[in-house]
């Protein structure tokens, strides 16, 4: 094979690299996605085409391999330690007068870092290639998750010899570090889970050790994880002489190092540190749950050494977990749009963080059984960064004694008394009843909701009228409604029934892939319907596709296939198409042309997106014919800011760029798509 083109595929290579590091480790890309997507295609195309040439860290390589039957046990270098923790300022100043007496000296320097709540991970790297990823696992032996680790983008699977050396880093190392899922990632994983019907992840944490030791690489891939490094080694052993270098040198080589740490020169500067991040925590894109305080001198971490399982040099200071203990007054099963029957622990309300909690989740049975949790038991209840309270533990003391009364899931469904069933491999019970009403009303709530008819006006006090006085028993019904049968409802004038009229009618106009989401089959998430209605081009063709045929669709495996046919051998589903096809719903082909509505007008996307991914916030803008720009100037019409934004959002305020969120976002795109 030539040389010449194995030098233009390397250098493709590192192109891409830069970029990849520019996106995903400084959040500040120099070129669009399309552009970036054309580099990637350029590469895939020269490697299909010289499939000899593919080297394993080409970033075409990132999510290889095929699922997995489980881990392989991998010995660490040197044991992966855990961390002593303080819980108060005289906590950390007797840690402080340890290391004084045990150094024998009084002017030490700390480095201060977030504590990141994720899981920790060991990174190998030969010859500046990644080879390996490990768990934590018991310390001293981990899991090798090499093929998932390989799919975060932040993580570099190579990086060329002269970076590393500018950065003083030797060609065989090994960085431990956090791996975590960002909360906007994890609201957004949850949210889809909620609408397939899967069961929830209670906290980023678990979401993050679920999915590092996925058996799919595929999977951990779509769930956007992140990493940052920590530790520097090199054969077990810390490599630079000091914790602060071994930070900066892992950045200048290209990794993610959380940007914000300090070099604090005595105690008082290491309190004003954490209280500074105490009130700043809830304003960061992850979770941490405090603050990691490291001697910075490896000469002097070696004097202090180890106890049995932590080191003597660091310590981590722990916020208060913003929770309370309080008292179960009853377990309540609640009812889904899927039927799912979620167990909500009613508590004795109690303040957390500022607002009430009177309702936390117990998940399933399988959770309540772990906890062994019984009505009328003390339980320690937490609020994380925005996530629904969730029980942690039971609290048993002479103050709190036990409850005895056992919860059990109801053979019949508490709303409508059909049945419930638990399915042998899932953890859910469901009610099978089709139409049960509290199904019925979470799925008219689910199809008018905004991503997916969009009928802006039928909340939840409207669908349960409505429901409740047999007007719409399903969502063909809705097509059905007139003024008279509005203005016989509560709370309901000429106008607002107007409105509510004039939305529904608008829903009419909605692409395909709305009506295939809002059919609520399960498994069918936003994502699906999309490469379903492109894939089918009408509902017809999807209603009338095979299990084998379905399984051609992007992203559709055997269990979302089966799930579409069965939906669709339902005489009942096929009726309600017929309804809808006679409301004059849109039945045919997602509309391929770009729309002219947002054409000319240049847009960047800056900061974390909470509503939609950053790929999918741009297709939005193209479909409506706007451009996605990586960089602000003065051509630049928008900036759509997400939470976190940073130089791009001071820089669109200095040329006085208009920006606007995703919601104002929506507002420009979906106006076209109405039209
Ligand atoms: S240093 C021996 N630095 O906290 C040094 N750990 O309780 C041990 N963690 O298992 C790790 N952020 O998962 C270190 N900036 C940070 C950290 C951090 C989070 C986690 C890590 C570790 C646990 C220790």
């Amino acid at each position: 094979m030539s040389a010449a083109l194995e030098k233009k595929i390397e250098a493709l290579r590192a192109k891409i690299r830069h970029h990849e590091h520019r996106y995903y480790v400084l959040d500040d890309p120099e070129i669009t996605d399309a552009e970036f997507d054309k580099l990637m295609n350029e590469l895939k195309k020269l490697e299909s085409e010289h499939l000899e040439l593919i080297t394993p860290d080409s970033p075409t390589q990132r999510v290889g391999g095929k699922p997995r039957e489980g881990f392989v046990k991998v010995r660490h270098s040197s044991p992966m330690l855990s961390l002593d923790n303080a819980y108060s300022e005289e906590e950390l100043r007797d840690w402080e007068r340890r290391v004084h007496e045990l150094s024998g000296r009084n002017d030490v320097e700390y480095m201060c870092e977030l504590k990141l709540d994720g899981m920790s991970l060991a990174l190998h790297y030969l010859g500046g290639q990644l080879v390996r990823g490990v768990t934590r696992g018991d310390g001293s032996e981990g899991e090798d998750v090499t093929s998932n680790v390989r799919t975060v983008r932040s993580i570099p699977l190579s990086i060329a010899k002269e970076k590393l050396k500018k950065a003083g880093i030797p060609a065989e190392f090994e960085v431990r570090g956090e791996m975590l899922m960002p909360l906007a990632a994890f609201r957004r994983m949850n949210e889809e889970r909620e609408k397939q019907g899967l069961s929830q992840f209670a906290n980023p944490r678990n979401a993050t050790a679920g999915t590092v030791r996925q058996l799919e690489p595929s999977i951990t891939a779509q769930r956007r994880m992140d990493f940052f490094g920590y530790l520097l080694l090199k054969d077990g052993r810390t490599y630079f002489d000091r914790q602060s270098k071994a930070m900066d040198a892992m950045e200048a080589a290209g990794f993610k190092v959380n940007p914000h740490r300090k070099l604090a020169k005595n105690l008082g500067e290491v309190w004003a540190f954490i209280q500074n991040w105490e009130g700043k925590r809830d304003s960061l894109p992850y979770e941490i749950d405090g603050i990691v305080v490291k001697v910075d001198r490896t000469a002097l971490q070696q004097e202090l050494g180890f106890t049995g399982k932590a080191p003597r040099w660091a310590i981590a200071y722990k916020y208060a977990a913003r929770g309370a203990v309080t008292q179960i007054e009853n377990i309540v099963p609640q009812v889904g749009r899927t039927g799912k029957l979620t167990p909500v622990a009613w508590l004795k309300p109690v303040p957390i963080g500022g607002t009430t909690v009177s309702r936390a989740t117990l998940h399933n049975m399988d959770e309540i059984e772990r906890l062994g949790v019984k009505i009328g038991d003390w339980v320690e209840v937490e609020r994380g960064g925005d996530v629904i309270p969730k029980v942690v533990q039971v609290v048993e003391d002479k103050d709190h004694p036990r409850g005895d009364k056992q919860f059990e899931m109801p053979a019949h469904c508490p709303v409508c008394g059909g049945n419930v069933v638990r399915t042998e491999g899932e953890v859910d019970h469901r009610c099978v009843n089709a139409n049960c009403p509290a199904k019925l009303q979470g799925t008219i709530l689910h199809f008018a909701s905004r991503h997916v008819m969009d009928i802006d006006g039928l909340g939840e006090a409207l669908v349960s009228q409505l429901t409740e006085r047999g007007l719409v028993k399903n969502v063909a019904d809705l097509y059905r409604l007139t003024k008279d049968d509005l203005l016989k409802l509560e709370r309901m004038g000429d106008k607002s029934a107007q409105n509510v009229l004039d939305e529904i009618a608008a829903s009419k106009k909605l692409p395909l892939k709305r009506i295939i989401y809002g059919l609520g089959i399960r498994f069918v998430g936003e994502r699906t319907a999309q490469f379903l209605a492109e894939h089918f081009g009408s509902l017809d063709a999807v209603m009338k596709a095979s299990a084998e045929e379905l399984e051609e669709v992007n992203e559709v495996g055997p269990r979302i296939a089966e799930s579409i046919v069965e939906f669709f051998a339902d005489e009942h589903n096929r009726k309600l198409v017929d309804d809808l096809r006679e409301a004059r719903l849109n039945f045919t082909g997602e509309k391929k042309e770009k729309g002219t509505k947002l054409a000319g007008k240049t847009f960047v996307l800056t900061g974390t997106l909470v509503r939609h991914t950053r790929d999918g916030a741009k297709k939005m803008i193209e479909d409506a014919g706007g451009r996605v720009s990586g960089s602000v100037s003065k051509k630049t019409d928008y900036v759509v800011a997400g939470s976190d934004a940073g130089s791009k959002l001071d820089k669109a305020r200095e040329l006085g760029v208009a920006v606007i969120g995703e919601e104002e976002m929506e507002g420009l795109v979906g106006s076209q798509q109405r039209e």
